[in-house]
């Protein structure tokens, strides 16, 4: 039997329209429009990339977004004092540092600079400490994780008493997957580059978060027939018949995994669009916060 793909585009879609509708809503009432602040610091092209799809949708939702490169040898001075300034600019109401930053810079003291009300990508050392607590509410969650766990909340995916396996322990994704895992109630195991037997965890997983950065290493016969399996791994794959010599692939070898799992996400168009509609939902939040 054939796993059920989880269309991360169109969920994604879903909630873009919302965040949109409630922009709509609050410019009509006469108050701001909600303002990102991204912050790419260097001339990585990936995270060129992220962030200019960052600004689009901002301005597709009716968002305004400023938007700052820094040069790749910036001084920490120089980011800070960027990071302090949008921290004082009433029109804008979230803070985006794009990650990762170039090696010479500090990036916990740079995450910590940013205001909390400010900190849409929720890590701020104050938000993943609440993340991590339990009883405490963090003001925002990271929203790569955040998005994983709504498409298994949306594809009806049991996750209470669920035994979930994270892939990966990541700032950005592994660790907080983890955390906002166990504050749903599942039975989390995390595992690593120095994990003993991979497969063999693996295939105890109701739930699978694959966030290694390693192409298509999930193997059909690692995972538990009828699991979720949800790939955050964005890679390129040489492939001369593809019109860019490459094409994209997750961290999941799909065609092997999506003939055991219940329920797989795809790569493109699963959890990639369901970040950008996060961070555009923690946008909104953040002005909700600053402005009511
Ligand atoms: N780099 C990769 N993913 C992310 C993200 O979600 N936020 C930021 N700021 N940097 C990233």
């Amino acid at each position: 039997m054939s796993a059920q793909i989880i269309d991360g585009k169109a969920i994604a879609q879903k909630v873009k329209q919302e965040v949109a509708e409630a922009v709509a809503r609050r410019v009509a009432a006469g108050k701001s429009r909600p303002g990102l602040a991204t912050v790419l610091v260097g001339d990585r092209v990936d995270s060129a990339t992220y962030v200019r799809s960052k600004q689009k949708a901002c301005e597709e939702l009716g968002m305004v977004s400023f938007s700052h490169h820094l040069p790749a040898d910036a001084t920490q001075e120089q980011v800070e004092g960027l990071v302090r300034e949008l921290n004082a600019d009433r029109r804008v109401h979230g803070i985006l540092v794009q990650l990762p930053l170039p090696p010479h810079l500090n990036e916990e003291r740079i995450l910590q600079a940013i205001s909390i009300e400010k900190d849409v990508d929720g890590f701020h050392p104050v938000n993943i400490g609440r993340l991590a607590q339990k009883g405490r509410e963090p003001l925002f969650i990271p929203c790569t994780p955040n998005g994983c766990l709504y498409l298994l909340e949306q594809s009806g995916v049991p996750i209470e008493g669920a035994h979930a396996v994270v892939l990966g322990r990541s700032n950005i994704v592994g660790m907080p997957a983890a955390l906002l895992l166990i504050g749903k109630n599942a039975t989390v195991t995390v595992c690593h580059s120095r994990t003993r037997d991979l497969p063999a965890i693996i295939r105890q997983a109701d739930i699978l978060i694959a966030a290694i950065g390693k192409a298509e290493f999930v193997r059909g016969d690692w995972v538990k027939p009828g699991a979720a399996v949800i790939d955050v791994g964005i890679n390129s794959k040489p492939d001369p018949n593809a019109p860019k010599g490459y094409r994209l692939v997750g961290d999941v070898h799909f065609d092997e995994v999506k003939e055991v799992a219940g329920w797989i996400t795809p790569v493109p168009g699963g959890v990639g669009p369901m970040t950008i509609a996060m961070l555009m939902k923690n946008t909104l939040r953040a002005a909700e916060l600053q402005e009511p």
